[in-house]
Order: C-alpha cells, then structure tokens, then sequence
C-alpha cells in the first residue's frame, strides 16, 4: 500500500521545505489575490495547527481590513501603526512578538494568543496586505519562520 505523505510530519524546517513549493504550485494556477489568500491560509493551517492564521489588506493607505483567515472570530480593521499588524506596515518589516502581553498597544482578537509573527507583503515597493499568524505558546516564532513566511508573502507581490 502506498505510504501517505502527510504534511504534518517533520520538523520546523522540514514543514516549509515540504509546504513552500505547494504554495508556488497553488499561486501558479491562479491569480486571484483573495482566492490565493484564502488557499495559503489553508495550507498553513494544515500545517502549523496554528491558533490563527491570515491575511489583512492595506485599503486607502489607512487601515488594514480582514482577509481570508483560519481560526477564531477576528478584529475586522486596524489601523496604521495601531497594534502587531499597524506597526509592522508603518515600519514595513517583519515582527516577531515573543510574548504578546510585552508588546504595547497588541490587539487582542483572541485572549488565546501569546506569540504572533507579521510579515508584510510588498508590492511596487509599498505594503499592500500583511500575513499575521497566532501562536497559543510564547515563543513560537523564529528566523526560521520568518525566511520562509517571507518568501510566502514574496509569491504575492507578483499577482
Ligand atoms: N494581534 C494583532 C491583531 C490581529 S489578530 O491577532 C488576528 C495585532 O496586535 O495587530
């Protein structure tokens, strides 16, 4: 009987070796933003088992708007440099936040969460949504999270 692959097995490091190219494949067929969004969210759910993972668009330079997402309830708009995510687009880099609670003015969506990585994704050289990922655990997130969610939100640039 053939082995099944599952993607959940592995290490840190194994998992996005094993789920990078499934995104480039998933993007590749399809050029919808929202759709390839909602995908990702998916796939890195599938994944990670990840308290919350998803995406928010830039709209009018003001404010981020909720996008595809997995798991709980979300905040719906936040705004430039208001919280993780506003802070990661007004200063237009990743942010890996080891414990939420040590982090002024963190939004909490869900009182579950405890670490949280935001990585924007650029387009013409200015941040047009970020990808925000939600940890249950302090200390979740990594270089190692960061390199590849980083060449994830690279894919986006070029729809
Ligand atoms: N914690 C985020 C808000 C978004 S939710 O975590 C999904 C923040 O501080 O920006």
């Amino acid at each position: 009987m053939a082995e099944h692959l599952d993607i959940s097995l592995g290490n840190k490091e194994e998992k996005y070796q094993t789920l990078y190219p499934q995104i480039v494949s998933l993007l590749e067929c399809e050029n919808d933003i929202i759709a390839n969004m909602a995908n990702v969210s998916a796939v890195i759910q599938e994944t990670f088992k990840f308290l919350w993972i998803g995406f928010y668009r830039v709209m009018d330079d003001k404010q981020l708007v909720l996008g595809p997402f997995q798991g709980p309830l979300a905040c719906t708009r936040i705004r430039y440099g208001k919280g993780v995510c506003g802070t990661a687009w007004e200063e237009a880099k990743t942010l890996i936040v080891p414990d939420v609670d040590l982090f002024p003015g963190h939004i909490a969506c869900s009182s579950l969460s405890r670490s949280e990585i935001v990585i924007p994704i650029f387009k013409g050289g200015k941040v047009i949504a970020i990808i925000d990922i939600d940890s249950a655990e302090t200390d979740t997130f990594d270089p190692t999270d960061q390199y590849w969610l980083e060449k994830i939100a690279a894919l986006f640039s070029d729809l």
